[in-house]
């Protein structure tokens, strides 16, 4: 339970407020490099404001305020050059600094007095790592971008899923720290989808929540499962500040402002043995619908459509002064608690947790990973589809609804198989 003031302060992400001066100490993934590739300005909310993403035309990012210096056009739809982004209303020029460095008609008629220096944009570092274009709106000096060693992995194919949900970050940061939703909102909920009439999903027994230096981990043992098996001997990684991993994918709870957040889903699928080795030029990315246009309904056919259920269920910003936390909810309430004293480190002008300031340590880092092994060796497709998790994704892809057919041939074609369409996961 939180008072509404507590709450105010752990949800809010203005650049003015305790936790958005917070969350501007992190990069956060906002776009894909092949989004970039098709088009090359993007519009981005992030953290609650309106900013412009670009790429020029000698391959430098950029991301400016979205609206010109002049008279306010819209910079998404400006044209892109050597220099940078010119606005396509009256032709002034800016660079990846905000600086406007050309005014074509002032230039022309007023050199000496020109309007440049009240011309400059807010702008915000961009940097491309994982298929991933990265944004940092926080002071000077920025943290290293962090190099998590699933980014180099080997011979998988990788694709990258959007999805725009409209509730705020934290309630979907506080599913990354939920095990026993997955028995109900995934196990069960999936079952009962295909005619289950009973509760037919293991039940969960035992939670630990273990802290360490980028995030928590979480372990579980449930009926059907002891303290040998990975779920407790490596657990879930409830990633520092806003992130889920689970050794074969990341999910980015990007904050877009108070009421939106864009979830980004990281997907990595090691190829069979036989189609090694496998080389991927470009990363696809591609957008999720998380509503059916016929019904009004949500989707809930896939795993992170079912998770976005429980997120904006719980409202816009859900009000957490009239919750019953419990035993299943001692992760969140310790996701809280480092939120909240973040919040306050920040404020005394201390850096927060889980920022990399050594780029010598930031190289490959390894996070607790489920079936390492299997993701450093590869497996033949006969052994493959005998893997009581992996087999899955010989099927389908699991995680979202929606996968476009270019993506989905791309896939078959990497990893060899045929995949099936599907109502409702297995899970
Ligand atoms: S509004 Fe952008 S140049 Fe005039
Ligand atoms: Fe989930």
């Amino acid at each position: 339970m939180l008072t509404k003031e507590k709450n105010m302060r752990l949800t809010q992400v203005g650049p003015d407020t305790p936790g958005g001066k917070l969350l501007r100490r992190y990069w956060h993934p906002v776009a894909a490099v092949d989004e970039l590739m098709r088009e090359p300005t993007k519009s981005v909310r992030l953290l609650g404001e309106d900013l412009v993403l670009y790429r020029d035309a000698s391959g430098r990012y950029g991301m400016l305020e979205r609206h010109c210096s002049h008279r306010s056009a819209d910079l998404s739809y400006g044209f892109v050059e050597e220099e940078g982004l010119r606005c396509n209303y009256h032709g002034w020029l800016f660079d990846a600094t905000g600086a406007c460095i050309e005014q074509p008609y002032e230039d022309t008629v007023n050199p000496a007095k020109s309007l440049r220096k009240n011309g400059r944009l807010k702008a915000y570092p961009v940097r491309e790592k994982a298929g991933l274009l990265w944004a940092y709106m926080g002071p000077e000096p920025a943290p290293e971008l962090p190099d998590w060693e699933a980014f180099s992995w080997p011979n998988g194919f990788v694709q990258i899923v959007f999805a725009d949900v409209p509730c705020n970050w934290v309630q979907a940061q506080e599913n990354s720290i939920d095990p026993v939703h997955f028995e109900w909102m995934h196990s069960n909920w999936s079952r009962r989808m295909k005619g289950a009439k009973r509760n037919e999903a293991p039940r969960h027994l035992k939670l630990q929540f273990d802290e360490f230096e980028y995030g928590f981990v979480y372990r579980r043992i449930r009926e059907d499962t002891s303290e040998q098996h990975p779920l407790w001997t490596v657990g879930r990684v409830c990633l520092w500040p806003n992130a889920f991993y689970l050794g074969d994918h990341f999910e980015w709870r990007v904050p877009v402002d108070d009421e939106n957040t864009l979830s980004v889903t990281w997907s990595y699928i090691r190829v069979p043995r036989e189609s090694e080795p496998f080389r991927q030029e470009v990363i696809p990315s591609w957008v999720s619908p998380i509503k059916d246009p016929v019904s009004g309904r949500w989707i809930s056919s896939h795993v992170i459509n079912q998770d976005i259920i429980a997120w904006v269920g719980q409202g816009r910003i859900t009000d957490r002064s009239r919750e019953n936390l419990g035993a299943s909810d001692r992760g969140v309430s310790l996701f809280r608690k480092r939120l909240f004293d973040d919040i306050e480190r920040v404020e005394k002008g201390l850096d927060p947790s889980a920022l990399i300031r050594d780029p010598a340590k930031n190289h490959r880092i390894k996070l607790p990973t489920i079936d390492e092994v299997l993701i450093e060796k590869g497996l033949p497709l006969a052994e493959y589809a005998q893997h009581p998790v992996w087999k899955h994704h010989l099927k389908h892809f699991p995680f979202h609804y929606g996968q476009p057919e270019e993506v989905k041939r791309a896939y078959e074609a990497a990893m060899g198989i045929k995949t099936e369409a599907v109502d409702v996961v297995n899970i």
